[in-house]
């Protein structure tokens, strides 16, 4: 796991883009594993800038994104499909075709996981993971437990996660349960990204970064992967 402490969120973003813009320019077809949330959306500004300037191009990319609540429709705009239609792919020539999403339909969850991950299989596995850090150390929606998942599967979300996102949901409850990747599906992406600003992040970070790798820090499993970088702002990397 490498660390690395920047001045700022904007600092951040330019690095981190930079690494995914490069990516696709050397490999079009590249798989890129993306995140919602606040902590990537200053590099997805920085890639919908690099695209509208004819840096890059993501026609040919598939993605796969880490989660999705259960019961929300793709057009709600409280899913996260509808979060990254507005934040990144549907500013860029992304094409919605090669865009994969775990389902919010609830009655199909248990299909939809193992097909998400025949689907990550048979991309190839994937390229870059792009993930954020919850206060209680969670990546994707996998929450603190007493085990690493592997595959997708179905979460009870935990108070702290609704504590964190209830600000998004104006107009209804947020939702109690969603569908995530599974720390397997995130462990064998090949190069794994983290973004984390701000003090309220500085605990996890701490965790993560020098705690035991322990499932009641999903984060700290990061340790074990050869190819993981953790960008920080130096709120966030306080505790360090
Ligand atoms: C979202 C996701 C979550 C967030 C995390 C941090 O797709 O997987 O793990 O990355 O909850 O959220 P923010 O960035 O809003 O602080």
């Amino acid at each position: 796991m490498e660390v690395i402490v920047m001045d700022n969120a904007f600092e951040i973003s330019k690095a981190v883009s930079s690494i995914i813009i490069d990516e696709v320019k050397k490999n079009p077809k590249a798989v890129l594993g993306f995140a919602t949330g606040a902590s990537p959306v200053e590099t997805y500004k920085r890639m919908i800038e690099a695209y509208k300037d004819g840096k890059v191009s993501f026609k040919d990319v598939t993605t796969f994104n880490l989660d999705e609540y259960c019961g929300l429709e793709r057009e709600d705009e409280n899913s996260y499909f509808y979060f990254m239609k507005d934040n990144l792919f549907g500013k860029t020539d992304v094409d919605f075709e090669k865009v994969n999403f775990l389902s919010g339909d609830e009655a199909q969850s248990e299909k939809n996981c193992r097909e998400y991950e025949e689907k990550i299989a048979a991309a190839g596995g994937i390229d870059i993971q792009l993930l954020g850090i919850g206060t209680n150390g969670h990546i994707g929606f996998n929450e603190p437990s007493e085990s690493f998942s592997d595959g997708p599967f179905k979460v009870k979300l935990t108070q702290s996660t609704i504590d964190s996102n209830s600000k998004y949901f104006k107009d209804k409850k947020m939702p109690g349960y969603a569908l995530t990747m599974g720390i397997g599906d995130i462990m064998r992406a090949k190069k794994i990204i983290l973004i984390a600003t701000g003090e309220s992040k500085a605990n996890a970070v701490f965790k993560m970064v020098k705690g035991e790798v322990t499932p009641s820090c999903p984060a700290s499993v990061l340790q074990n992967h050869g190819d993981a970088v953790i960008y920080l702002d130096k709120e966030s990397a306080k505790l360090l």
